[in-house]
């Protein structure tokens, strides 16, 4: 199995394309400090602590005036804040949305108010592309194909057997439930002895993960030979439940999941998960310096993506010291 690191310094590197779209907006005054007002999604994994973190430091070290608005999961939420980030008059809007449709009238507001809009995170659908100027974030699909590759792999090590897998998805109709879940069954369908036997949102939380999983093992049992975790704090959540169903987690049922997160790594230590797919949350400096560019009118990259790892359970002990989240 493959096991790749790379540097969130290549982030910048990373950019797609430049692009800075839509009516221009006014550059700011060099003397005046920077004010991003930031709408997060909530505190529902350890993935959002340390994506906020992130952001919270980076304001701090850039000198920028941060504010930051708790969405705790709620659209409606986003939407207030960021009505109130305009009436603000701030200099530059980010948010990462909780899901991806319902974004083009504020976001049309934000623009009729000449405040550039920065998505991080997750991806909005919006029928006009102009409402923001950047999206900063992973590729969700392509970590969704890398635990599906990682599973491939892992069935032919078996010889081929066939599994039956249960796949805790995230928020529904959130950028990283859709995408993973679509890059997952994209790869596994190679074979069709892989089946998905059971799906449901475990909306990102442990809580979730642990009573969905319960069910699961309620109406499946000892049918289920693979669980697929939107994150790892489903997949940790669902750990509980398959111990306390006197399962063994990652032996019993294989554990694949994505984020990285260092509760991950601990249970991979543990034997009790098998891989993690990574999903960098430290974005932080990253906003910073696209926020900057933007006040100060420069063009700025309309997709910044970030290259990310898979690292199975056979490295994780060697590698949980160096994680940063
Ligand atoms: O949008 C990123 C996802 O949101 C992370 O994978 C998850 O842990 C979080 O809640």
């Amino acid at each position: 199995m493959t096991f790749t690191r790379r540097s969130f310094l290549g982030v910048a590197a990373g950019a797609a394309a430049v692009a800075a779209v839509g009516s221009p907006i006014p550059a700011l005054a060099a003397n005046k400090p920077l004010t991003i007002g930031f709408s997060q999604v909530g505190a529902e994994s350890e993935w959002r602590t340390a994506n906020t973190a992130s952001i919270k430091a980076a304001a701090k070290q850039a000198g920028v005036n941060l504010k930051f608005a708790d969405a705790q999961q709620r659209q409606e939420n986003q939407v207030k804040a960021i009505r109130s980030f305009i009436a603000q008059r701030v200099d530059v809007i980010a948010f990462s949305p909780v899901v991806e449709t319902g974004w083009d009238t504020v976001l049309r507001e934000a623009k009729a108010a000449k405040i550039p809009v920065i998505l991080t995170d997750r991806a909005v659908k919006v029928s006009d592309p102009s409402l923001y100027v950047s999206f900063i974030g992973s590729d969700f699909v392509e970590e969704g194909r890398r635990a599906g590759r990682w599973l491939l792999e892992y069935d032919k090590q078996l010889g081929g057997k066939p599994l039956n897998i249960v796949e805790l998805q995230g928020t529904v109709g959130s950028a990283p439930a859709t995408d993973r879940k679509n890059g997952f069954a994209e790869v596994i369908a190679a074979n069709p002895k892989l089946k998905i036997i059971r799906s449901q949102t475990g909306d990102f939380t442990r809580a979730k993960g642990k009573e969905v999983m319960e069910a699961f093992l309620k109406s499946e049992g000892k049918n289920i030979n693979v669980l697929y975790a939107h994150n790892d704090d489903m997949a940790i959540g669902a750990i509980q439940a398959i111990e306390e169903a006197g399962l063994k987690p990652g032996k019993d049922i294989v554990i694949v999941s994505i984020d990285g997160v260092r509760g991950a790594f601990q249970a991979m230590v543990q034997g009790k998960l098998n891989v993690t797919v990574e999903c960098n949350p430290l974005l932080g400096p990253t906003l910073m310096q696209t926020a900057q560019a933007v006040a100060a009118g420069k063009p700025v990259a309309k997709r910044v993506t970030i290259e990310e790892g898979v690292f199975p359970a056979d490295v994780a002990a060697k590698v949980l010291p160096t994680r940063k989240y």
